[in-house]
């Protein structure tokens, strides 16, 4: 058995955005196209792949699309079924008997889904996944029984020749996939569980429901002594003695920085600021403001920070609060995204005796 597959990104995806294609849209640092390509590229059984683009999009994102030997691609048609048959006809010569036709749409694939469907496409002539539905369906102001209503998804697999004529019968009609055709003509069809993970991404709520979080974790400490000023969080507090730094010395800043930049592995505070001149006294605002321009660069979005602020002296209840809307400013989030807490050591070590102030903040991310 020879299988090929083809990835269908030659639409428009209007109904996502108007300005950018849905499957050149960045998620989770990686273009939507390439999760499609990498994971049928890795399945051995698949010998080829042709990809469906349009070029004017196509031309912009080249660089940035995944590349691999198996995989050609070619110029797709006006609707979803013309490119389908066009990657069909390349496919004519090639010695394929299978073909597994897939959105590029879908970019939550999994293997194992992959995987399943090819074992039993060894048996059957279409294999398709489908998903049930939880919610009241209605037709015509009639409810269906919703235990017989399926959704359809993506990939599936054919037996080539099958799937081609199918194709050319069926060239004057309407239709969004190819189980339709099948089930046009009361063939049989090896249904299978889906994924409900395997959403096509149509709108842009598609995207935002499958986001994925990751999390920071930053710590910093401070020598306290006489003389200096004590910067927290931005905020300058009136106290006998202030932290000693390289700049000004804001263990609530540098921990959150450092939090904000192991979010996303992307280094920490020296990486970016080292102990030089350039640095020397800065604010440790500054800081801040550079990495925020940096995340938001990246189409990184903060969904909350939570910090401690550890101190034996001073009392911190009256500047949690302006701490927090200082950073939520500069964060650019709402103060409901941050939260300040104040922690003693009970005059315990360093901390406890005023030597010193730390702090450890972790933070979430999410790609936009
Ligand atoms: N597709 C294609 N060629 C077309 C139209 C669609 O290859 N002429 C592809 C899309 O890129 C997508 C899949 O078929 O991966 C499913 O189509 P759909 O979800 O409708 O995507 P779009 O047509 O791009 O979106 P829209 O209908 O909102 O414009
Ligand atoms: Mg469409």
């Amino acid at each position: 058995m020879s299988y090929c597959a083809i990835i269908l990104a030659a639409g428009k995806g209007h109904r996502y955005s108007k300005t950018i294609p849905k499957q050149y849209t960045v998620f989770d640092n990686e273009l939507i196209i390439n999760y499609s390509i990498k994971i049928l590229s890795e399945i051995n059984s698949i010998k080829k792949i042709i990809l469906v683009i349009n070029k004017p999009q196509f031309i912009k994102f080249k660089d940035q699309v995944y590349k691999n030997k198996k995989v050609k691609i070619i110029q797709g048609g006006k609707e979803r079924k013309d490119s389908v048959f066009l990657a069909l006809s390349k496919l004519k010569r090639t010695n394929c008997n299978k073909v597994l036709i897939h959105d590029a749409a879908r970019p939550f694939l999994k293997k194992k889904l992959v995987n399943k469907i090819i074992k039993l496409s060894k048996k059957n002539e279409a294999v398709i996944p489908y998903i049930t539905n939880t919610d009241t369906i209605v037709f015509k102001d009639k409810i269906l029984d919703r235990k017989k209503v399926f959704s359809i998804q993506t990939p599936q697999c054919f037996s080539f020749k099958k799937i081609f004529s199918l194709h050319k019968e069926y060239k004057g009609k309407k239709f969004t996939d190819e189980s339709s055709l099948f089930f046009y003509k009361n063939l049989t069809v090896k249904k299978i569980l889906g994924d409900i993970n395997n959403v096509k991404i149509t709108l842009k709520n598609d995207l935002n429901n499958n986001k994925k979080n990751s999390y920071g974790i930053g710590y910093d400490i401070h020598k306290l002594e006489k003389n200096y000023k004590l910067y927290l969080g931005g905020i300058h507090i009136p106290n006998s003695m202030g932290t000693v730094g390289h700049s000004d010395g804001d263990p609530v800043i540098h921990a959150l920085v450092d939090s904000l930049l192991g979010s996303k592995k992307l280094g920490d505070i020296g990486t970016f600021f080292p102990n030089n001149k350039k640095f020397k006294n800065k604010r440790s605002t500054f800081f801040l403001k550079k990495i925020i321009n940096l995340l938001e660069t990246k189409n990184i979005k903060i969904n909350n920070i939570d910090i401690n602020i550890i101190a034996q002296q001073p009392n911190l209840k009256k500047y949690k609060k302006i701490i927090s809307n200082n950073l939520a400013k500069i964060c650019n989030i709402s103060e409901k995204q941050i939260s300040v807490k104040g922690k003693t050591t009970d005059r315990l070590g360093n901390i406890g005796k005023n030597k010193a102030i730390a702090c450890e903040v972790i933070t979430s991310v999410s790609n936009n």
